[in-house]
């Protein structure tokens, strides 16, 4: 079951693939539309995209052997994420002149490398390449309604155009990573399996990489010393600074892509139930 005729989870691509950054209206830029918590938000994201190359050569690993076209099509998903890591990074260079993405990102790196990124290792984390697809669409259907949401909560017109863009390529990422899982020989994974795969993707999120990037891009590194580095506080700070953009739509069509993404019905009782949750406890959270 592709979902290109599912017009019920699409998010409509306004842009096309392939953009660059020539393409960006970067002349539109308005300072005077900025909002604070956005710009700590972007900031943060632009280091996570900027780390792409490590995902791909882990998912090289993983699909060694596999088609060339399954290879090419996962580096060119690399150089597209890290696209989107050089535009945020860009736009928040012009929003914040004191921000600078490569360093910030040279200290991300330096604190940040999660252990199937250093490994060797030809499995996947997730015991399978099913089960890493799986865990990739749950990334993108994260990343997709995020950007969809700095878009929509973005009075500044490149935000607004960049997240846009962005959000469209995130959305064909998730189909990419959707049409592959089902492309791979041998048997299905059950339900459950795949259920306990997506949430224990989503629990990963609360990981250093949300926390530590948002730190990186956001504390200067002249204040190290007075605001260490705390994973608790900044996961906050960063969960904080991110949901409040989202409104309920968003936070439903991200439901429904990762139940898509398991195999189960995206207008069924499980999407209903985990949005009506989700959203609840966001609402509780003050987002
Ligand atoms: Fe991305
Ligand atoms: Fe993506």
């Amino acid at each position: 079951m592709g979902l290109g005729n599912d017009s019920s989870v699409t998010v409509a691509p306004v842009y096309k693939q392939g953009w660059t950054m020539d393409d960006v209206h970067w002349s539109m830029f308005d300072a005077t539309k900025l909002d604070p918590e956005l710009l700590a938000t972007v900031k943060a994201a632009a280091l996570v995209e900027y780390n792409a190359p490590d995902y791909v050569s882990y998912l090289k690993r993983v699909f060694a052997g596999a088609g060339p076209e399954t290879i090419a099509a996962i580096e060119q998903w690399g150089r597209e994420e890290a696209q989107h890591g050089r535009a945020l990074g860009r736009w928040a260079e012009m929003a914040d002149p004191t921000f600078k993405l490569e360093e910030a990102f040279a200290r991300f790196r330096k604190g940040y490398t999660p252990e199937h990124f250093a490994g060797v290792e030809e499995t996947s984390v997730r015991g399978s390449r099913r089960g890493e697809m799986i865990a990739r669409c749950v990334v993108e259907s994260g990343t997709s309604s995020y950007y969809s949401a700095i878009r929509d909560a973005s009075e500044e017109p490149v935000l607004q155009e960049i997240a846009g863009r962005i959000a469209a390529d995130e959305y064909r990422h998730y189909k990419m990573f959707y049409d592959l899982q089902n492309a791979q020989p041998g048997p299905e994974l059950g339900l459950w399996k795949k259920l306990l795969i997506a949430v224990g993707r989503v629990r990963e999120s609360d990981d250093d990489e949300l926390a530590f990037s948002y730190y990186c891009a956001n504390v200067p590194p002249e204040k190290e010393l007075i605001t260490p580095y705390e994973r608790k506080k900044f996961s906050k700070l960063a969960s904080k600074a991110s949901m409040a953009a989202y409104r309920r739509k968003h936070i439903e069509k991200l439901v429904q892509m990762v139940v898509k993404a398991v195999g189960a019905n995206p207008h069924g009782w499980i999407a209903s139930f985990f949005g009506a949750l989700l959203w609840r406890r966001l609402a509780a959270k003050g987002a």
